[in-house]
């Protein structure tokens, strides 16, 4: 990549940049320059460089890569020599330098005055901060994985030339980095949040601490929570001097926002204000947990390959399937739980709450547009706020990998008096969005799909009156049918939307719970808006989407036999029922009843020889999200099986058919894709249908279901990677299958 490199500083940093570039055979040749003649001798003894100066300018002299991994005080200075050997012509036109410094808008002021003082382009420079600090420091602490997996966040300045940012972003990511571009001033204000002023506040508790008289008791008997707290405490304490200071307004505001929390929480304690004590803490548990998972799966968002899964199922073959379970909360459901309960008058209550990531975070954006809302578990208590009462986000409301959540809340937020963004990780982003965009603004909705492809972010200005329009939907989407409905609310006079086929009714037997009245004529669904929603007590019933991942066990196992308490069995929902009887499945219901306007039953399924089948065009949209395990099924069934009309999935967490049929056949079973849909030649009553391998989730996690459970007809191992996205739908799954009898384990990549 590079014919000689200088590393400029050889602590941590600078050090370890120049050990993985070494490691990997990125430059010919590395030099440094740093200010301690020992720090040089002992990297040449180590092998880490070449050659060590004592001058910087004869150190940089003919390199075309420069690496300033100085503490942030530093920068500007050497900055400064760099331009005047540009200047002389000691540095080549064509060398690249960046930085590794934690805040940038002053590295960027820095560089904008040296280009004016030296009459230079200075496009060579692009102001990089990798996010990969440790506790250590030093040049014995160095490591050359110390970029892998984690972040690298490029500022390029207003003059960087664009060949200069291309290179730099591949010399990080040639370390190991995931690259992402940020302006200066961007990364500076969200670095003061996340790292500037969590470091802040650690530093000052351990001082705190230290200056109590019963220090050494204190210490010894820290737990865990301390220790969890303060680790970064035991940070350089001369470069977070340093950082604090270059970030000094935006750290001011976030030690001014932590004050009022505090202010508040130490208000709730005087007063002993318990119930606002539990909303606060509640609130911030969701957030935790929310983000969590967000962070988690950052690497996903900011890697459009999404190669590097976190978690990994490995799944020996098994041939029992057996017990009682009942399985996650329906999420369909528990979504508009949420929704309507927070635009509604007085308090609803919601148990059986889905507690996956997906309703998780559309619980987090109410709690984020000012709703105060307390879960225990599965139990969910909203305040209704009415149909007005939302306050603006502060922030773009992430919606991770939920595709209900964004698309329906598409719906409420379009006819909010304030702006609002909508975003979603890599899965989400791909997603179409203009589905809902486009009778949205049919409607007089102001918003605009940002992404490339009329996708995520979408950036909605508020304050529009809607009114009402008749819109026959293209497809058949509930996503869609609900979100002009919830827009309907809001609108003057009547939205009416009709399906080409009927799609599941959550929205609108839930809108009857309310009270709000929906008028229905064959396929034309119809709302007036102006009306009000009154709380009512919910009681989500498992889902069937999830229950089919047991049903399609417990058929093909050589012994399967389950019972699944409590499913909905909203005949919108019933295809996967429909289909799995037609090929001959052993399901039956039980103790069917109606709970809370949504019918729920018993399932009781067991072992069947399954046959191949057409699957009946109207059953398509009822079981669209049990396809991928229904591919198991046809897969063990005695002849072909052929689905059409199914275009859908291609545009669901992931390309569904694509991704099942990669899979599919790297277990061996043999199938063709359709443009929409599959034909799969079934192995009938083979013992094995399914060999080992490894899959792909492709982040979704109703694929990393579906081929656990094929491991009931498999003859070696199948690793599954990629099913930490299990969490967004059935978060116990791994357990209750395990219970059941899969020999699953869940691994963790090691990033
Ligand atoms: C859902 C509708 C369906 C389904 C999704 C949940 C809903 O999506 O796939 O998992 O809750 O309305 P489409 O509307 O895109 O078909």
């Amino acid at each position: 990549m590079f014919a000689k490199t200088c590393i400029i500083g050889l602590g941590l940093m600078g050090a370890s940049v120049a050990q993985a570039m070494r490691e990997r055979g990125l430059s010919q040749q590395i030099v440094a320059f740093d200010t301690y003649a020992d720090t040089l001798s002992m990297a040449q003894e180590l092998g880490v460089i070449d050659a060590g100066f004592a001058k910087l300018a004869q150190a940089v002299a003919g390199c075309d890569c420069v690496v300033v991994a100085t503490p942030v005080g530093a920068i500007a200075d050497v900055l400064d020599t760099l331009a005047q050997a540009l200047a002389a012509g000691r540095l080549p036109d064509d060398c690249v330098i960046t930085d590794v410094g934690s805040t940038k808008a002053g590295v960027v002021a820095a560089a904008q005055a040296i280009r004016v003082a030296h009459g230079i382009g200075f496009g060579q420079f692009v102001p990089a901060h990798p996010i990969a600090g440790a506790e250590k420091s030093g040049l014995l602490a160095r490591n050359g994985q110390l970029f892998v997996h984690h972040q690298v966040i490029v500022c390029p300045t207003p003059f960087s030339q664009a060949a200069a940012v291309a290179k730099i972003t591949a010399l990080w990511q040639a370390l190991g980095a995931q690259v992402s571009v940020m302006d200066a001033t961007r990364h500076d204000a969200v670095l003061a949040h996340t790292s500037h002023l969590p470091h802040l506040l650690a530093f000052a508790l351990v001082n705190q601490l230290a200056a109590h008289d019963d220090n050494l008791d204190i210490f010894r008997y820290a737990a865990g929570g301390f220790r969890d707290f303060s680790r970064i405490a035991a940070s350089d304490p001369i470069m977070w001097r340093d950082i604090f200071f270059a970030n000094k307004t935006a750290l001011l505001a976030g030690i001014e926002d932590y004050e009022t929390q505090l202010a508040r929480l130490k208000q709730q304690l005087l007063t002993e204000d318990s119930t606002a004590l539990l909303a606060d803490l509640c609130a911030a548990r969701h957030a935790r947990r929310h983000f969590g998972h967000m962070l988690a799966s950052a690497q996903h968002r900011n890697d459009p390959t999404m190669s590097q899964p976190t978690q990994r199922y490995c799944i020996a073959p098994a041939d029992r399937f057996t017990g009682t379970y009942t399985v996650a909360g329906d999420k369909s459901i528990s979504h508009r739980a949420i929704m309507f309960g927070s635009l509604a008058v007085g308090t609803t209550t919601v148990t059986g709450f889905l507690e996956g990531e997906d309703a998780l975070a559309t619980l987090q954006a109410f709690v984020e547009m000012g709703v105060n809302i307390t879960r225990e578990g599965d139990k969910v208590t909203i305040e209704g706020i009415g149909m007005h009462g939302l306050k603006a986000p502060v922030k773009p409301l992430d919606m991770g990998n939920s595709g209900t959540s964004t698309r329906l809340l598409a719906g409420i937020l379009a006819a909010q008096a304030f702006d609002s963004v909508l975003i979603g990780d890599a899965s989400l982003s791909k997603r179409p969005m203009e589905r809902v965009a486009k009778p949205l603004r049919q409607m007089g909705a102001s918003l605009q799909t940002t992404g490339e492809k009329g996708t995520l972010p979408i950036s909605i200005t508020g304050g529009k009156t809607l009114h009402g329009i008749d819109y026959a939907m293209p497809m058949a989407s509930a996503q869609v049918k609900s979100c002009l409905l919830l827009a309907g609310l809001y609108a003057e006079g009547s939205t009416t939307v009709s399906e080409p086929e009927i799609t599941r009714d959550h929205t609108e037997r839930m809108l009857r719970a309310f009270g709000y009245p929906v008028e229905q004529n064959g396929n034309r669904i119809t709302v007036h808006g102006g009306g009000t929603l009154t709380a009512c007590d919910l009681a989500v019933p498992a889902d069937i989407s999830s229950a089919a991942f047991f049903m399609v066990a417990a058929s093909i196992a050589p012994h399967g036999d389950v019972t699944l308490p409590h499913v909905g069995i909203n005949p919108t929902r019933t295809g996967v029922i429909d289909i799995l009887r037609l090929m001959g499945a052993n399901i039956r219901l039980t103790n069917t009843r109606d709970v809370g306007g949504e019918p729920v039953a018993d399932i009781v399924v067991k072992s069947a020889p399954l046959r191949g089948i057409e699957i009946p065009l109207h059953l398509v949209p009822l079981a669209i999200d049990e396809f991928p395990v229904l591919f198991i099924a046809a897969s063990c069934a005695e002849g072909e099986t052929v689905l059409r009309g199914a275009a859908e999935l291609r545009v669901k967490e992931s390309d569904r058919i694509a991704v099942m049929a990669d899979g599919l056949q790297t277990l061996g079973v043999d199938c063709t894709v359709l443009e929409d849909g599959i034909r799969i030649t079934g192995k009938g009553a083979a013992r094995y249908v399914f060999g080992g391998g490894a899959i792909n989730s492709h982040h979704d996690h109703r694929i990393a279901m579906s081929f656990a459970v094929a491991s009931l007809r498999a003859s070696d191992t199948i690793t599954i990677h990629g099913t930490e996205t299990v969490n967004t739908s059935f978060p116990n799954f791994a357990q209750l299958v395990s219970r059941a009898g899969l020999k699953l384990d869940v691994e963790q990549d090691d990033v």
